[in-house]
């Protein structure tokens, strides 16, 4: 392999240069972002009269569910340090600001009867920050934190959330909506469903598979519908804004490449994850994909139930999810292997699920894929290139925004494993957009180490470090956020930019506490790995450039 490695690379160089030192740009309009979400990082949890979220709630009543028995009562602290976090935003020179709003810190019962002054101040304090330094709020409505009042009515189970959702959405695009210009309605529909209806993962964590997830998603799909409709007819004139849907998914490869069963495999996954939601609001002409009603209803038959554990769009609700959307937003981590499930439920899943229904055994078994902080979590940048591909295909061309893309580790802040992460994410977006599919931004999950939900404080996604010991949460910029100011501002990538610690980082490394030691011996560590992974991503890339 080596004997042929070098001999490319000196042909290629010679013919393109020296790519490692250029940079790679991006289109000129391109949006650059880091991210964040409410329950993550604000803390105060009952500050003021914020209300109970289904998250404190959860780690205040099982905080034995969390891995560091951890709850996110003052994590970063945002609520009170929000003027630093925009300032590290500036330091990047990202253009714009992905966070979430706390409907409990606005309606504490999830109604109008009782609107927070002081939740609607902070939001409005926070995006004023912004403006000045001219970096555009890109707000996410919900990101997980329902009211509590509301989870003890079903939550997102019950139809009631509609108006709920729509009467919450109605008062912040009143309040803010003459700043905000970019919104999404929802965080991942299929965590919430999911996740937290159908498995123990999220919040309010049912653990009850194979109903609730779906009637969560039936109504979560109508109540992102309405609030869309809404926005059009009565504030986007107006306000002059564009709002769209944040939807995750996973990539799938099959298994086995050269079995057809595994190629089907690999495409069940991309319907059931994506499709979900991404077929009734993006394709042409709506519903859910044939492959999971049919699914669903024919098992719930087999299982004895008298109608599809999946509801039923009517026409009419058909056409009014249709087109909801101005732009895809795509969060995205990591692709899985992915084989069929079989008639003798080999995965041993739960009868009925989600999982079942969807008929695939998917997970990271036997590759060599650069691991992470967390387990479900493996660098694989070709995943991305094939998901946005099949996301252009499926539906048309849509515009889309990545608006989750990262990666965690244990802690320190020599994080070369997230530069390069993210340096290889980001070529395979490139080519994908060289590819001609409409890719207008990508926004770094995630600003700062925040809450990282179940996982606790175990986990970290950020660019900035927080010591979370230290009462004024200091933040520190790891070497990741220097790599990242850099990419936005030369609007692309350079793999040879890879600095070491300035002044200022070896000052405050020399404060981290004893826990981040751990995680900068482990970032150290995987180095030696990506620069090989890299080498290869660069030659796979070149090559391909030169075929075409
Ligand atoms: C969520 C974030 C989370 C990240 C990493 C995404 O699914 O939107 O809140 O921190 O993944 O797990």
């Amino acid at each position: 392999m080596l004997k042929i490695f070098w001999p490319i690379f000196f042909v290629i160089v010679a013919i393109h240069g020296n790519p490692v030192s250029e940079t790679r740009r991006f289109p000129q309009d391109f949006l650059w972002g880091v991210g964040s979400s409410a329950y993550q990082i604000e803390g105060g949890w009952n500050a003021d009269d914020k209300g109970e979220s289904i998250w404190d709630h959860l780690v205040h009543t099982h905080p034995e569910k969390i891995d560091d028995q951890s709850g996110a009562d003052v994590t970063a602290d945002s609520y009170h340090q929000w003027r630093r976090d925009v300032q590290m935003v500036k330091e990047l020179h990202a253009s714009t600001y992905r966070f979430s709003l706390s409907w409990p810190r606005i309606m504490p019962g999830g109604y109008m009867n009782h609107v927070s002054t002081a939740g609607i101040k902070y939001y409005s304090n926070l995006i004023d920050e912004l403006l000045r330094y001219n970096i555009t709020p890109m707000v996410t409505i919900y990101h997980w934190d329902l009211p509590q009042r509301l989870q003890e009515l079903g939550g997102w189970t019950n139809p009631e959330i509609i108006p709920a959702f729509k009467d919450y959405a109605r008062l912040v695009l009143e309040m803010f909506g003459d700043r905000v210009k970019l919104w999404t309605t929802i965080n991942e529909p299929y965590q919430i469903c999911e996740m937290g209806y159908g498995l123990d993962y999220m919040a309010p964590s049912y653990k009850y598979p194979g109903i609730p997830s779906y009637l969560c998603g039936h109504n979560l799909l109508k109540a992102h519908a309405e609030v869309v409709h809404m926005y059009r007819e009565q504030f986007q004139k107006r306000q002059g804004g564009r709002i769209g849907i944040t939807l995750s998914s996973s990539g799938f490869a099959p298994r086995n490449p050269d079995s057809a069963e595994d190629r089907e495999a690999a495409e069940r996954g991309f319907q059931f994850f994506v499709g979900w939601f991404a077929h009734p609001i993006f394709s042409r002409h709506g519903n859910y994909p044939k492959i999971v009603i049919d699914r669903i209803r024919n098992l719930s038959k087999e299982q004895g139930f008298t109608r599809s554990r999946l509801p039923e769009f009517t026409q009419a609700e058909i056409h009014r999810i249709r087109g909801t959307a101005d732009f895809f937003g795509l969060n995205t981590y990591t692709t899985y292997l992915a084989t069929t499930n079989g008639h003798n439920n080999t995965g041993n899943f739960p009868v009925p699920s989600f999982d079942h229904d969807m008929g695939i055994i998917y997970n990271h078994d036997g590759v060599d894929w650069p691991s992470s902080g967390s387990v479900w979590l493996k660098s694989y940048p070709k995943g991305i290139y094939d998901l946005i591909k099949w996301i252009h295909h499926q539906y048309n061309g849509p515009e889309i925004m990545v608006t989750e893309n990262g990666v965690s580790d244990r802690g320190g802040l020599e994080d070369y494993a997230r530069v390069d992460y993210l340096n290889s994410y980001l070529s395979a977006v490139l080519d994908a957009i060289e590819d001609g599919v409409n890719v207008s931004g990508y926004i770094v999950w995630s600003l700062m180490d925040s809450y990282e939900w179940k996982a606790g404080f175990n986990e970290k996604f950020g660019l900035y470090h927080v010591d979370f010991t230290s009462p004024e949460r200091t933040r520190t910029p790891k070497i990741s956020a220097r790599v990242y100011t850099h990419i936005c501002k030369n609007n692309g990538i350079n793999w040879s930019y890879r600095p070491t610690l300035n002044k200022e980082q070896l000052v405050a490394m020399a404060q981290l506490p004893a826990e981040d030691l751990a995680g900068i011996s482990g970032a150290k560590a995987n180095t030696g790995t990506w620069h090989w992974c890299w080498s290869l991503t660069l030659l796979v890339s070149l090559l391909r450039r030169v075929s075409e």
